[in-house]
């Protein structure tokens, strides 16, 4: 039963996060444990893949990189600190050389560096990311208290209790045993009928089954949704300054969804990255990427506000007739401020092709259809102008009566929705 799973997963990581904080003095160092953290934490960023931020041509995510010889140097010697580069550096008391670099606001304690340099002299061996390498079943650990574990699983538990001279704590009351049981699947506490039944449940597997009826539950979805989310930054708005809405609740429920039924991780991460790709994508699959959508954005109508360079190409001047939202007809763009002033420009360079004042006072996007644009004022006045970069009015209509937002083209005629009617403007 996988939610199960899901959750052996949690405890295991727990205790791989518990065993793994203890001192590591007698192992050896371990590449994905204890040395790729440091050197993501405080070397990637200039000496990792990304070819554009690479500092001192040296790559330091690969034993290839690591070792290459350059100028008589190697930041690697395997099995010989002392002629390592990298640990020199990272010795360094010298402010030129030290790694990492003063102004990177990064520094290695004490224990770090000796794990770096026992690493090297055991050889420097790298380790593909975890993630790609298959997990294999360790031999469970040998333990004093032989009698205390129940599993496998406590075996290992106890193991480290034991290197850290603790004993484990009595077993918990079965109010408290039920308590934590339901808000670590469900979120939720246990209603006092629950905690009632268990009680009186004195059969062996009782907690078992209380294991299995709160994985049946709903709840149990949305507790276990709420890590997945935060962690790729679902929210109910935009999450920039000027913090929009945006509507994202139906990728959400997908999540909430997928753990309630169980659905395969390959599955679950596959149809969030590209569930639209898939041959025949269901709705359901298309929502689910959603996921790639989570993201903050930055981008404001009026090109002002709290966006970063690296997202703008370009934005209007400061004081530039602001448009409540644009069309794009080819390569341009066009769009129309509350006050009448009617702008095209150049969609990839922000150059100003035209800029005129048409009659009215807008609040709605102009519309492209057939190689024209169409503005509608909300006092009902239609101005047709042609898409292109030198100003070219076609038409103008008065309705003398209030339109509403939304209005549409198709077959060379105009539709407008006012307060009282209907319209279709065409040809005569
Ligand atoms: C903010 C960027 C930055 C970070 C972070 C950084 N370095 Fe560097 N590193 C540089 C620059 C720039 C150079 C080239 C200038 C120099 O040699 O001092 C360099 C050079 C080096 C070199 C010598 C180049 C060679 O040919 O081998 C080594 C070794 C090195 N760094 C190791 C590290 C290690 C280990 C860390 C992490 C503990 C680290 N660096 C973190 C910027 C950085």
């Amino acid at each position: 039963m996988l939610p199960l799973r899901w959750f052996r997963v949690h405890v295991l990581l727990t205790c791989i996060l518990v065993c793994s904080n203890g001192a590591i003095a007698a192992e050896s160092v371990q590449f994905n444990r204890d040395v790729r953290p440091i050197l993501s934490e405080n070397c990637f960023a200039c000496h990792g893949a990304d070819k554009n931020n690479l500092k001192g041509k040296r790559r330091l995510d690969s034993f290839e990189g690591a070792t290459a010889e350059r100028n008589d140097i190697r930041a690697i010697a395997p099995g010989d600190p002392a002629n390592s580069d990298l640990w020199l550096r990272v010795l360094s008391e010298d402010d030129e050389e030290r790694m990492p670099p003063r102004d990177s606001h990064k520094t290695l304690t004490s224990v770090q560096k000796e794990t770096l340099k026992r690493w090297i002299a055991e050889g420097a061996n790298y380790q593909t990311h975890w993630a790609y390498v298959a997990p294999s079943r360790p031999a469970p650990p040998a333990v004093k208290m032989g009698a205390w574990p129940r599993s496998d699983l406590d075996r290992f538990v106890l193991a480290n209790l034991e290197k850290q001279m603790l004993t484990p704590a009595p077993e918990a009351n079965r109010t408290t045993l039920i308590r934590r049981l339901a808000l670590d699947l469900t979120g939720l506490p246990p209603t006092p009928t629950q905690v009632g039944a268990f009680l009186a449940d004195t059969s062996s597997d009782a907690y078992e089954r209380v294991v299995d009826r709160l994985l049946q539950s709903p709840h149990y979805g949305e507790r276990m949704a709420v890590d997945w989310l935060d962690a790729a930054r679902y929210a109910d708005t935009n999450g920039y300054q000027v913090d929009r809405d945006r509507e994202i609740w139906a990728w959400r429920d997908w999540v909430i969804q997928a753990f309630n039924e169980n659905k395969r991780f390959d599955q679950f991460t596959v149809e969030q990255l590209a569930g639209d790709l898939l041959p025949q994508p269901t709705l359901n699959q298309r929502i689910a990427t959603g996921f790639n959508r989570a993201d903050l954005l930055a981008i404001r109508p009026d090109g002002e506000g709290d966006v970063t360079d690296t997202h703008v190409a370009w934005r209007t001047t400061k004081g530039a007739p602001l448009t409540p939202s644009v069309v794009v007809a080819g390569d341009e763009l066009y769009g129309v401020a509350d006050s009448g002033i009617a702008t095209c420009w150049d969609a990839k360079t922000g150059t100003v092709h035209w800029q005129e004042r048409i009659e009215g006072n807008y609040s709605a996007s102009p519309i492209v259809a057939e190689g024209k644009i169409f503005f509608l004022s909300e006092d009902g006045v239609g101005t047709v102008v042609k898409a292109a970069q030198t100003f070219e009015k076609i038409a103008t209509n008065k309705l003398e009566e209030r339109a509403l937002a939304s209005y549409a083209v198709a077959d060379g005629a105009l539709f407008i929705r006012t307060a009282g009617h209907l319209y279709r403007i065409g040809r005569r």
